[in-house]
Formats: structure tokens, C-alpha cells, sequence
């Protein structure tokens, strides 16, 4: 297999308790598509290839855990009506469901191929995305099946809101029967979105026990535009993530922090629209695990930048620098339950993230810069 050594780095960001440490430089090496070394630059083993950075920083791929990109149709008239006063409401989910539905399957997987694109040349190496735009047994099943070809990480969300040719009852059978039957192979992940005007609590309870006993994780959408059961229901569930838990009772944050439920924050989305900034530093003083996500959607929050929510979680939620890094990495790995991504510690998957800044302070300090100047992913350089 090919050795690669990434030399010259000026910041190198392992999450390995034991990784090199000092003043640098620093270098990795990746074996195939594995980190097989990290350490002093001055130390760094011969191999068949060799890359200087030049005192640039480097850190783990994005791990982006939220987005919803398996849409057709723009909301840039909702969009216009909110800059001018009108509060979010999720009913323009619905915009987007009619958009999708009237879309054909080439112009589904070019827009989703064209979004992750934009994200990977930002430095997101593992992205996850959810149905929840088709609303019908046929379109979720092809959002699924559009989604698997294009992404990692696939997440069924039916449970988005209930079709208006549908009674909450009849809708809530065919999310966790039919409709489930038909996702069922493409997906890794059941999702539902537990929020006062779209399902409450049993409801929420109801979808995830379905998707537990066809072998899929339990994700949920709570407390995003008020307090709510989101929480309880997600902890008790035992589900990987709860994500938005803008809206955070103090039991909400115990609970949490008291699971191995990830909180995955959407600092993005929350300032589009006009909701508090998320709880970021409640949360991690409790000792819950925070992740950060983009939740880029054409809807709530039409971002694919992680580095954006990195710098929201450090201006106005409180955290530092490194931990708004490590939820945005670490974090979306630990909300995804996956052990090989988010780290670059011996043996991780090589995705690597090299910035155009010598350390990972620039990401917060310089808000709206691209700052991305190569990625690789599974060991092969993706950009530029
Ligand atoms: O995460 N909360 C529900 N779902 C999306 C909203 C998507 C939309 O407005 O289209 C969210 O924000």
C-alpha cells in the first residue's frame, strides 16, 4: 500500500490524549487510507510520498451529522419574507416536499451530489443526510435509495411532518410500517421530528421503537422552536442524537448529560432563525457529549459550513476554540457512533483538513473566510 507523509504542520489536531505535543513541526503518515503515524516532523518515518504544508494547521474532517439534502425547489421567497420580519415556522417543509416530489431522480442526485461537493471543499469528510421532503411511501423510498449512492451516514425521516391528504393516525402507520419497510435497506438511522405542531411525544416514542426493532439507531429533531419532550423522549429511547435542544430545561441538560445521547447543536440554523443561540456551554459543563452540525436544508438553515458553526458555538455559546472543534469533529463521530472518524489518532480513517491558518483559532477568529486549503478523504486527496 502507498505511504503518504503529510510534513510542515505548523498545528496538528490528533483528539489523542497521547498524540505529539510541543512545538511542532508536526507529521502524519497515512498507510492506504489510514493514519498509520503521527509525531515530530524530525521523526517522521520515509515514504513513497511527501506533501509539505508549511506550517498550516491540521485537524480531522468535519463530521457533519445533520443536513437534509435529498430536496428539489428553493425557499429564497420564505427566506425573503423571514429577512423582512416573518418568524420560521416548519410549514414551509411543505414547499420543499411538493418541489421534491415533482423532481426527477437525476435532478434529486445531481443537486445532492452538487451539495456534498460544496461540503467536502470545506472540509467535511463525513457527512449524514435524511429523507424527509417526499412524505409518501415512494418518495421516501427514493429519497433513501438517492441518498445511499451518494452519502455514508443515511437517516429516514417520514416523521417530518404529516402529508395535509393525511390524518395524523393513518400517517403515523404508514411511517412505521410500510414506509419503513421500503427505506429500511438504505438506511442506517430513523429519525422523527418530536415539536408541537408536527409529532408529540408518544408519537415520537412510537416511531423510534419501530425503527429499533428493524436494527436502526433512533435520531431526533427536539426542542428546536420551544421546550418540549424531544429531550426525555430521545434519552429514554436511548437514540444516538438528539439534534437542535436549542430549548433546554435544566432536566432536559441532566438527562442528557447523564446519557450517552449526543446533544447535536445547529448554531447555523438557530441564527437564521432568530431562536436563541444553542446551549452550548450548559450542556458541556454538565458533562453532556455536544456535537455541532450544519443542518444545511433549503428550509431553516442553508449552509453547508461547518467552519460557520464552529465560530457561532465559540462567539455565542461559549465554548473555546478546541471544543467547538472537537464537537464538530469527535462530536459528530460520537452522535454517529462511529469510532473510525472525527480523530486522527493511529488507525483513524485519513481525513484530514488542512487549513489556510496556522492554528485552528483563525476558524472562529475569522467568520465567513474560507479557510480550507486541502482535504483528503479515506487517504486520497479531494481537494484542491
Ligand atoms: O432541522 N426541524 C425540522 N426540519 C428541518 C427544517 C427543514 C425545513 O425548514 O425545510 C430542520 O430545521
Amino acid at each position: 500500500m502507498t505511504t503518504q507523509l503529510i510534513t510542515g504542520i505548523g498545528e496538528l489536531t490528533t483528539h489523542d490524549p497521547d498524540g505529539p505535543t510541543g512545538p511542532g513541526p508536526f507529521a502524519l503518515v497515512i498507510d492506504g487510507d489510514r493514519v498509520s503515524w503521527t509525531g515530530l516532523a524530525a521523526h517522521a518515518p520515509a515514504c513513497d510520498t511527501s506533501v509539505d504544508v508549511d506550517g498550516r494547521a491540521v485537524l480531522p474532517g468535519w463530521v457533519d451529522s445533520h443536513t437534509h439534502l435529498v430536496f428539489a425547489g428553493d425557499r429564497r421567497e420564505e427566506f425573503a419574507q423571514r429577512a423582512a420580519g416573518r418568524p420560521y415556522t416548519a410549514a414551509g417543509i411543505r414547499t420543499t416536499v411538493t418541489a421534491t416530489r415533482a423532481a426527477s431522480d437525476a435532478d434529486l442526485a445531481a443537486r445532492l451530489r452538487r451539495h456534498v461537493a460544496e461540503a467536502v471543499g470545506q472540509g467535511t469528510t463525513c457527512l449524514e443526510t435524511k429523507t424527509g421532503y417526499g412524505l409518501s411511501v415512494a418518495d421516501e423510498a427514493r429519497a433513501a435509495r438517492i441518498a445511499a449512492e451518494e452519502v455514508e451516514e443515511v437517516t429516514f425521516l417520514g416523521a417530518h411532518l404529516t402529508p395535509a391528504d393525511t390524518t395524523a393516525d393513518e400517517y403515523l402507520e404508514l411511517v412505521c410500517g410500510p414506509m419503513l419497510d421500503a427505506v429500511a435497506d438504505d438506511v442506517r438511522w430513523i429519525d422523527v421530528f418530536c415539536e408541537q405542531g408536527a409529532f408529540d411525544a408518544d408519537a415520537a416514542a412510537r416511531v423510534l421503537a419501530a425503527g429499533d426493532a428493524r436494527g436502526l439507531g433512533g435520531r431526533v429533531h427536539g426542542n428546536q422552536l420551544g421546550p418540549g419532550p424531544g429531550v426525555r423522549v430521545a434519552v429514554e429511547a436511548g437514540a444516538a442524537s438528539v439534534d437542535h435542544a436549542t430549548h433546554l430545561t435544566d432536566a432536559d441538560v441532566d438527562a442528557l448529560a447523564g446519557s450517552s445521547t449526543v446533544a447535536t447543536l445547529l448554531p447555523a440554523c438557530d441564527l437564521v432563525t432568530g431562536q436563541p443561540a444553542p446551549p452550548a456551554r450548559r450542556l458541556a459543563d454538565a458533562g453532556a457529549t455536544v456535537a455541532l452540525a450544519s443542518n444545511a436544508n433549503p428550509g431553516s438553515c442553508y449552509t453547508t459550513s461547518m467552519a460557520l458553526c464552529v465560530s457561532l458555538a465559540v462567539l455565542r455559546s461559549g465554548l473555546s476554540v478546541d471544543e467547538a472543534v472537537r464537537a464538530a469533529t469527535l462530536g459528530g463521530a460520537r452522535a454517529l457512533r462511529r469510532d473510525d472518524v472525527g480523530h486522527l489518532r493511529v488507525g483513524a480513517r485519513a481525513d484530514l483538513h488542512v487549513l489556510d491558518a496556522p492554528t485552528v483559532v483563525d476558524l472562529a477568529q475569522r467568520p465567513g473566510v474560507p479557510l480550507t486549503a486541502a482535504v483528503w478523504r479515506t487517504g486520497r486527496r479531494v481537494r484542491p
